[in-house]
């Protein structure tokens, strides 16, 4: 198994075209170890949720490449990316993109059923996993209906469904109160125990402190990086 997890090898972004045209990463590199636990900081618009999309293989970089696990992601083709996002990544989404029509609990069910679990598993596991977040008692309510911390935290649920081995989370304790938010630290820390590759997106130094190693992107680039090698 190859010790880096995620390799991001000069990926720039731009979105637009002529004089449109805006660079949301300007040439990015960044090795990001099997099992490491990774925060990522910066000012607003500067490119960390850019960053995640990419390294999850939601979005193609415009150049430079993006290995996961080995594997070049942007030489796969739609079905194995798919494929590859729903085996491997969990992935919390700033604006949690829970499925309006569904319920929590089927929210969670769904990923479950893409990665190839029966229906009573998939029930079983989707109930647990609403259990670990503290929301088992809201299982039939639909996104709309829960608060921001809610939806937050069933979205996080979601991303564990599968048990995946690497966790991409864009700011999962930007809505959360204190107790929910050690709460979801508590469960951060036994995942990156049993192995996970976390990265996280925070604007929260304190939650950022809970990661061995810590980026600071700015204007697209890497400003900082502050604990690596560990
Ligand atoms: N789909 C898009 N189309 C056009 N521009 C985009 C798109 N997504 C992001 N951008 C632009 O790219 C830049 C970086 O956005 P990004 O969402 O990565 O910032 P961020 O660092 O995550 O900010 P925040 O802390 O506010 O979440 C911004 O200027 C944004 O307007
Ligand atoms: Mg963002």
């Amino acid at each position: 198994m190859p010790e880096t997890m995620i390799r991001i090898e000069n990926v720039t972004k731009v979105y637009g075209s002529g004089e449109a045209a805006a660079a949301a990463l300007s040439g990015i590199s960044l090795d990001v170890k099997r099992g490491s636990w990774l925060a990522v900081m910066g000012p607003s618009g500067h490119g960390k949720s850019t960053l995640l999309q990419i390294m999850g293989g939601l979005d193609r970089p415009t150049s430079g490449q993006v290995h996961l696990d080995g594997a070049e992601l942007t030489r796969l083709g739609p079905a194995e990316l798919a494929h590859t996002r729903a085996r491997s990544i969990g992935f919390v989404f700033q604006s949690f993109n829970l499925l309006s029509h569904l319920t929590a609990l089927e929210n969670i069910e769904l990923a479950l059923w893409f990665g190839g679990k029966g229906r009573d598993d998939a029930h079983a596991r989707a109930m647990s996993l609403l259990d670990s977040v503290g929301l088992k008692e809201k299982a039939q309510m639909l996104p709309g209906t829960l608060s921001g911390g809610q939806q937050q935290r069933v979205a996080v649920a979601r991303a564990l469904a599968n048990d995946p081995e690497i966790l991409l989370m864009d700011e999962p304790t930007g809505n959360l109160d204190s107790a929910s938010e050690a709460d979801l630290l508590n469960l951060l820390k036994r995942l990156h125990e049993q192995g996970r590759t976390i990265v996280m997106v925070t604007h929260n130094p304190a939650v950022a402190g809970h990661a061995q190693r810590l980026v600071r992107v700015k204007d697209g680039r890497i400003e900082e990086d502050r604990g690596n090698g560990a």
